[in-house]
């Protein structure tokens, strides 16, 4: 029997490349050998006020992301959050063994709080990683290929999964993090400091699934490159490495054979054919995600979450019992 696999985003925000080479191209390299589980978390994205119909929307498109990407339904099970009512009932039982100061640890909490002042924020920002940890769990889970910003909300998910079973008896599978291996953390093009990121205050920042190819161009012309004219792979040049990064994870080679092709050569020569490898790979993505119907992935959304809602189910009979349930 394959291992279960599960990763999820958020249906708010464009994603970007760093989305892309972070998670969903191993997603399509997972899916498989393992029996792959992919959500579209909405319960997550209401953590911060979002217009209904305009997250509709975006549920949808997330979902079509996903197809354009790879992930195909005949392997996995592609499903939105909110249709398994499992993943909530979990996630409060989680609450009440996760600890207010196990959360309030979180980095994402703490960057996320700060920007939106401590009297504003509501109570889901908080728990946010319990409902993670459910999705995680819920499904007896091994596997969570995710960027490396990710990391510390899977170690709660492990945490959490250890103290249920010390509590309650052997129950839920402890999850492991599966990281790319280049494309773990992709930097921003205008500071190679920071992670791409699609709440950035500049949108030369990072490159959307859905630029198009003259943004493309313009956005790799502006990204910023290290002093110096050679072209290395090298930690003395972050900038020209994150780029290494992403042309190598976008042809299927390796950075330092990438770096090798272009000795001798400028940043230019090296700038012009990144934007176009770049363009080459969404000009099809793009066609892909134009050809899908609303309809055609919303069967697909429903019959996923009927898969989803089988195990889930019974998962949650067993979690009832253990915790002490009335039948
Ligand atoms: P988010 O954008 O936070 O919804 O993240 C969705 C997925 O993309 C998660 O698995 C993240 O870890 C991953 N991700 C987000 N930003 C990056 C980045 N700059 N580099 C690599 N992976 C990323
Ligand atoms: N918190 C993740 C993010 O912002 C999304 C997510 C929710 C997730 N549930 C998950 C990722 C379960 C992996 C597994 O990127």
């Amino acid at each position: 029997m394959k291992k279960r696999l599960f990763s999820a985003v958020q249906p708010s925000g464009n994603l970007h490349l760093g989305n892309y080479l972070g998670a969903l191209q191993n997603w399509v390299k997972l899916q498989d050998d393992y029996e792959a589980m992919f959500c579209v978390v909405d319960l997550h994205a209401i953590t911060v006020p979002q217009d209904p119909a305009a997250l509709r929307q975006k549920t949808l498109e997330i979902a079509k992301m996903y197809l354009a990407a790879g992930v195909d339904p005949a392997k996995c099970t592609l499903f939105v959050q909110s249709h398994v009512k499992e993943h909530t009932e979990l996630a409060w039982i989680l609450n009440t063994i996760a600890k207010v100061s196990e959360l309030e640890r979180m980095t994402q909490f703490k960057d996320k709080s700060q920007k939106d002042s401590k009297e504003g924020i509501g109570a889901g920002l908080l728990t946010y990683p319990v409902l993670m940890a459910a999705d995680i769990l819920l499904y007896d889970t091994v596997v969570v290929p995710v960027g490396k910003d990710q990391m510390q909300h899977i170690e709660l998910a492990r945490t959490l999964a250890r103290r249920f079973n010390d509590t309650f008896g052997e129950t839920f599978a402890v999850p492991e993090c599966n990281l790319s291996k280049e494309g773990a953390l992709i930097m921003a093009l205008d500071d190679p400091a920071k992670k791409m990121s699609k709440s950035a205050a500049s949108e030369y920042n990072y490159i959307a699934l859905t630029d198009d190819a003259e943004t493309v161009r313009k956005k790799i012309k502006k990204a910023v490159t290290d002093s110096g004219t050679e072209i290395v792979y090298s930690d003395s040049k972050p900038a020209l490495k994150n780029l290494l990064n992403i042309y190598a994870l976008l042809s299927d080679k390796k950075p330092e054979a990438v770096a090798g092709e272009y000795a001798g050569k400028g940043y230019a020569d090296f700038k012009n054919d990144l934007a176009e490898v770049i363009v080459n790979f969404l000009a099809p993505f793009q066609e892909r995600l134009k050809a899908l119907s609303d309809e055609e992935v919303l069967k697909m959304l429903a019959a996923g979450a009927e898969k989803a809602r089988t195990f889930a189910s019974e998962k949650m009979v067993q979690v009832r019992t253990r915790v002490g349930f009335l039948a």
